[in-house]
């Protein structure tokens, strides 16, 4: 079911579903809490499963012009507090929801058990990277988000997605489109922030898992094998005919990927 959670007077809007352990789902940018549909709907019946919409996305209030990966991880953790979960629970972010996973993982140690990454990076971003977020931000809030749509929708998926799955490419581009101008601009401004965590990643003690679709482009594997060699007690796979989106485009690769690991880490 979604509820409303108010947290520092802002109202997000969290599906939360299941019973047990508890996995933490967190979206990638610009979308929102749906793209994780296929991991809800397996994994609500062992598990205790919730997925806010982040600030500002989906139907979360709190949009601002800047968003940092360290207010989204405060967020989580309010959010925890307010749903009185105290036991350590499972992370799972996808490519900005990573970015976030990190800041969440060195701010909140102990509230983790596990940590799971997907299609995300380490590395903060390059200057140019980072001047180009200030570019998408002016021009989201000048002319709106459609040009955002066709920039990145191609980027987003493998090849063949578009053909097997046209479905799901028009489900992400019905999201970036309809997502609040100010929440893109903040989050862009935030990404371009963030610190690069390559250095604290022997910190990283727990078990986590790392997926890459094997045709990702903004985060391609070579980088998140490397950066998960970095890391005490992880495990890389890559998902074959993915590309950023894996979680979408190939939900039973990912969800029995998803199940082993949390089998054999069981806690
Ligand atoms: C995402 O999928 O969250 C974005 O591609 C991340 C980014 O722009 O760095």
């Amino acid at each position: 079911m979604i509820h409303t959670v108010t947290i520092n007077d802002v109202p997000l809007s969290c599906f939360d579903a299941g019973e047990g352990q508890v996995l933490l789902f967190v979206h990638g940018f610009p979308l929102d809490y749906t793209m994780w549909s296929a991991q809800l709907d397996y994994f609500q019946r062992g598990y205790r499963v919730i997925a806010p919409d982040l600030r500002g996305f989906g139907k979360s209030g709190g949009a601002g012009d800047l968003l940092t990966m360290e207010q989204f991880a405060d967020d989580l953790n309010s959010l925890l507090n307010v749903l009185e979960i105290d036991e350590p629970i499972t992370l799972c972010g996808l490519s900005m929801g990573g970015y976030i996973a990190w800041q969440f993982a060195l701010k909140y140690t102990e509230r983790l058990a596990r940590l799971i990454l997907c299609d995300t990076k380490a590395a903060a971003d390059s200057q140019e990277v980072q001047m180009n977020r200030e570019v998408v931000a002016s021009q989201v809030l000048e002319e709106g988000t459609q040009f955002l749509v066709e920039g990145m929708i191609e980027k987003l998926f493998a090849a063949m997605t578009g053909q097997t799955h046209p479905e799901i490419i028009k489900q992400i581009r019905d999201i970036i489109k309809n997502s609040s101008p100010l929440a893109v601009a903040g989050a862009s401004r935030g990404m371009g922030q963030r610190i690069d965590v390559q250095s604290h990643l022997t910190e990283i003690d727990i078990p986590a898992l790392v997926l890459c679709g094997s045709e990702d482009a903004i985060t391609p594997p070579e980088e998140m094998e490397k950066f998960s060699r970095k890391m005490p007690k992880a495990e890389f796979h890559t998902i074959p005919g993915a590309g950023h989106m894996a979680p979408l485009e190939k939900p039973k690769l990912v969800n029995n990927l998803i199940q082993e690991f949390l089998a054999i880490t069981d806690v």
